[in-house]
């Protein structure tokens, strides 16, 4: 798409550009519908007064009630959008099936990511993952389109349906204005961010560690998987790792909730996502609960992550 100039692009809405990006109807409706749940999950958190509700999500986690209504919330917008087959969330043990039947698309959420940052008012968010037709099909490179909407001091939406990835910024209007197109990352960054106990790590990873370290990469890290990968895109670089530990040799985060669609974003921005090994977005899921390994940001970085983690150097 031909790029917009910086005094039109404050008039650029995100249907508007979705519009003009040449996305298809449904989907450019699934996306802006998205959007409007995430004004409504924001309206949620200010009313939610940081509350523990004291229940465990399917992973044995602490559930705050505001992952539950998040998840009620976005469940239920898309069950009367027309365009939705199946949902599944973070939030739920099994897809749900939301539609007649015969919709184009399927949605995989995490409502509410980072939700245990919420007491101590950092940024949260929300990630959306867009398939074409039923979730069980989930396979190589089929992910269509993925988006995530951060809270913080700003409400901002990152979307991409394989034509860049662009940002919006939610205005005092409610309108959520583009402010970033095209993100494009560079070859190499200087952050890094990363997840795991350091008496956890393996060797391999330790090594790669102290090399960014030794390289003057700088530690940037919030504990929100959302904010911490809107930084490396909005920073245009630099690497995301929630690594294999000891005692978990699957990391920590989930791979079709977390991981595929962010994959997709940053590979739209010219960056890279690998559980160490594979192509993050070319790993079959075995089940929706599955977890990998990540190593994600710009090319240098993760190719370096990849030659630690297979050559061990
Ligand atoms: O959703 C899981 C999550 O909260 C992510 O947002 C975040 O990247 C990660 O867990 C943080 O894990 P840890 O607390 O182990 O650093
Ligand atoms: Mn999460």
């Amino acid at each position: 798409m031909e790029n917009i100039s910086d005094a039109t692009k404050l008039f650029v809405d995100l249907r508007r550009h979705m519009w003009m990006a040449g996305i298809e109807m449904e989907l450019r409706r699934l996306i802006w519908q998205i959007g409007v749940t995430g004004k409504y999950i924001s309206a949620k958190i200010h009313e939610s007064n940081r509350k523990l509700a004291g229940f465990e999500n399917i992973y044995g986690e602490e559930q705050l009630a505001l992952d539950r209504s998040s998840d009620d919330i976005l469940r239920n917008q898309l069950k009367f959008s027309g365009f939705v087959r199946e949902y599944a969330s973070e939030e739920l043990p099994d897809i749900v099936q939301i539609g007649r039947g015969d919709e184009q698309y399927s949605i995989t959420a995490d409502p509410l990511d980072g939700s245990s940052l919420v007491d101590t008012n950092l940024a949260i968010g929300t990630i959306i993952g867009i398939y074409k037709g039923p979730l069980c099909d989930i396979g190589e490179n089929d992910i269509v389109a993925a988006m995530y909407i951060t809270y913080g001091p700003l409400i901002t939406l990152v979307y991409s349906a394989g034509k860049g990835t662009h940002e919006f910024v939610l205005n005092r209007e409610g309108e959520y204005v583009l402010s970033e197109e095209d993100i494009t990352l560079s070859e190499k960054g200087s952050i890094y961010s990363l997840g795991g106990l350091r008496k956890d790590w393996l060797p391999e990873h330790r090594k790669y560690v102290e090399f960014l370290e030794d390289e003057g990469y700088k530690l940037r890290y919030s504990g929100g998987f959302v904010p911490d990968i809107n930084q490396i895109l909005i920073k245009r670089g630099g690497i995301f790792m929630y690594p294999a530990l000891k005692e978990s040799a699957v990391g920590k985060l989930r791979l079709i909730f977390e991981l595929k669609p962010m994959a997709f974003l940053i590979k739209q921005a010219g960056g890279m996502a690998t559980d160490g090994k594979k192509d993050i977005l070319k790993i079959k899921p075995e089940s929706l609960d599955q977890r990998s390994p990540i190593y994600i940001g710009s090319r240098y970085e993760v190719e370096k992550a990849r030659e630690f983690l297979t050559k061990g150097r």
